[in-house]
């Protein structure tokens, strides 16, 4: 493996947080999805078996996991921020996003705006929160926190929120499923993905390297291509 070691010897260690489909959901007892699939690109390089840790998310952004070694990098749909970088090493992006709002189909909601007096579902430590946040006061909604993304997106579905404000990638793959949800506004927050990695520490700085190298090449035959049509059919 080229001088590189890893939290487990053999394995690479990816912190994830659970549920995030389609980048990360298990299925037949399996954690799989696209980041499993973009981490599973330079693991095979490497010559290492990918394990799956699921961890809250904001032990992922701080760096948390990194300091106590449970992992050797995070695939989580992370946006790639300027306050996280000072924690964690990113890799180079390698997926686009923005925020969106998921509302029950003919809510008559469409957007922030629309939100007086009701309430938003936000997803804890996320982008998504924060934008929210920023947002509240102009707009007069009540925030409601979940601490992942099943939690929110199904309090929408059930009428527990009159909303919930989420990356666009996890709630279009959602209304997809479930037709009595759909995706009425997207806000161009203009976001992008970064895998993490301890920050200031050579080994780790080498997997990200080896990463980097993986995805530059998967961009570049095709691969990549295939992964995004696998998870999002187009
Ligand atoms: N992209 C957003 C962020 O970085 C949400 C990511 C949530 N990821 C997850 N696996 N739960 O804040």
């Amino acid at each position: 493996t080229g001088g590189i070691t890893t939290v487990s010897s053999g394995n690479l260690t990816v912190c994830t947080h659970l549920t995030y489909k389609p980048f990360e959901f298990n299925q037949d007892g399996q954690t799989v999805g696209f980041d499993i699939d973009i981490v599973n690109l330079a693991a095979k390089e490497m010559g290492l078996t990918v394990q799956v840790v699921d961890i809250d998310f904001e032990q992922i952004t701080t760096g948390a996991v990194f300091t106590a070694n449970r992992c050797d990098i995070a695939a989580a749909g992370m946006t790639i921020t300027e306050p996280r970088k000072q924690a964690i090493l990113f890799s180079d992006p390698y997926f686009d996003a923005t925020q969106a709002l998921l509302t029950k189909t003919g809510s008559g909601i469409t957007g922030l705006d629309s939100l007086r007096g009701k309430r938003l579902g936000v997803q804890t430590g996320t982008t998504g929160q924060e934008y929210a946040t920023k947002n509240a006061e102009a707009n007069g909604y009540e925030m409601v926190v979940f601490d992942d993304l099943p939690l929110g997106v199904n309090a929408v579905k059930a009428g527990r929120v009159d909303a919930a404000i989420n990356d666009n990638g996890v709630l279009y793959d959602f209304a997809k499923d479930n037709p009595d949800t759909e995706v009425v506004a997207e806000f161009d927050t203009g976001e992008q993905y970064g895998i993490g990695a301890k920050k200031d520490d050579a080994n780790a700085t080498a997997i990200i390297g080896k990463l980097n190298e993986a995805l530059a090449t998967a961009r570049q035959d095709g691969t990549y291509d295939e992964i995004y049509k696998k998870w999002f059919g187009t």
